[in-house]
């Protein structure tokens, strides 16, 4: 039986953080083994935002090589550029011709950017969910891992497939969103505002580009407060959220120690912060080394992006050919 295809995208605007990591690239990791994976780096999504596109090779470089550095493999998964497929643009325009303006309006995220970039409301942006729907459908794929955010997205892309599939032909399997068990782990910033995010406070995101003293750094600015003064005192979030990342990179028996410490009103953070730092420290090190090196070995990251652009080249250009016979578009 063929596998399940699962499909998701990561926009080039910002570097890999912790949140990303545990959120999102390990679960994709782990889908390597189990379905047929495109990971895309989305550059034309990026441009609906960053219109500047002076660091953009350097920076789609860096991401490739961190989720290279996380785990995602080119031999098992198709991992490319986005606007290395012409076919998803053509999918694209097709698509627009199903999409209604007044529907785009009202998606939220659309709002949400109307609101952040009053002076560039283009209309790539207002397009966007047609762009990620094309994205997925142009490789027929049925799981789409996103994150709540992104869910409302992945039901547009789908309501497009059945109105595809019922104006013209079937084509399109239906894509629904996707994830392991029913919550991903969300980390939050260390300044206890939100999640951890690539757009806000720098100093509360743990990137995986950190070096150790900034690791350390940041991790002993992490917000936290006098302590528990009874027992039974639930956590605050931002203490919740130092004992997950302790809970993901430190020892069983140092968490233990901790949650122990807390239960009896003696938890010292400061402590606590220490034991956390240098654990952040052993667990991103690796990674970050080994990011750079994949950086560093243009030959290896040029044969991962042309493999990626052929596989997936190959894969959209017979989804293009259904399309076209769906629409008539065949004139020979
Ligand atoms: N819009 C997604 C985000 O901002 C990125 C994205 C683009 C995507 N195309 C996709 C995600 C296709 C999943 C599938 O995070």
């Amino acid at each position: 039986m063929p596998k399940e295809i699962v499909l998701s995208g990561i926009r080039p605007t910002g570097f890999l953080h912790f949140g990303n990591y545990f959120g999102a690239v390990k679960n994709w990791v782990r889908m390597q083994d189990e379905y047929d994976c495109y990971f895309c780096v989305v550059d034309w999504h990026g441009l609906t935002t960053h219109p500047d596109t002076k660091e953009l090779r350097e920076n789609v470089h860096r991401l490739l090589s961190e989720l290279l550095a996380s785990g995602l493999d080119p031999e098992k998964s198709v991992i490319y550029v986005q606007s290395s497929i012409p076919e998803i643009a053509e999918l694209y325009l097709y698509l627009n011709m199903l999409a209604y303006k007044g529907e785009l309006e009202k998606t939220p995220t659309f709002k949400d950017k109307v609101r952040q970039h009053p002076n560039n409301v283009n209309a790539g942006l207002l397009t966007y969910p047609v762009l990620m729907a094309s994205d997925i459908l142009v490789h027929r794929a049925v799981k789409v891992p996103v994150g709540k955010d992104q869910e409302q997205h992945v039901e547009i892309a789908r309501d497009f497939a059945e109105r595809f599939n019922r104006r013209y032909r079937d084509v399109f399997p239906l894509p629904y969103g996707f994830n392991y068990g029913e919550a991903l782990t969300k980390i939050l910033s260390l300044d206890g505002s939100g999640k951890m995010s690539k757009s806000a406070n720098e100093m509360a995101t743990i990137y995986l580009n950190d070096d150790d003293d900034l690791i350390r750094k940041k991790i002993m600015k992490a917000k936290t407060d006098s302590g528990p003064t009874e027992k039974g005192m639930p956590k605050p979030d931002y203490i919740e959220n130092l004992f997950l990342l302790m809970q993901i990179v430190s020892k069983y028996e140092d968490v233990a120690r901790f949650e122990t410490d807390y239960e009896n009103c003696s938890i010292r953070y400061g402590d606590m912060k220490k034991q956390l730092a240098e654990d952040m420290v052993t667990f991103i090190k690796p990674i970050r080394e080994k990011a750079v090196s994949i950086k560093n070995d243009k030959t290896y990251l040029t044969k991962v992006i042309k493999m990626g652009e052929e596989k997936a080249r190959a894969n959209a250009a017979k989804t293009l050919k259904l399309v076209k016979e769906a629409m008539n578009l065949n004139y020979v």
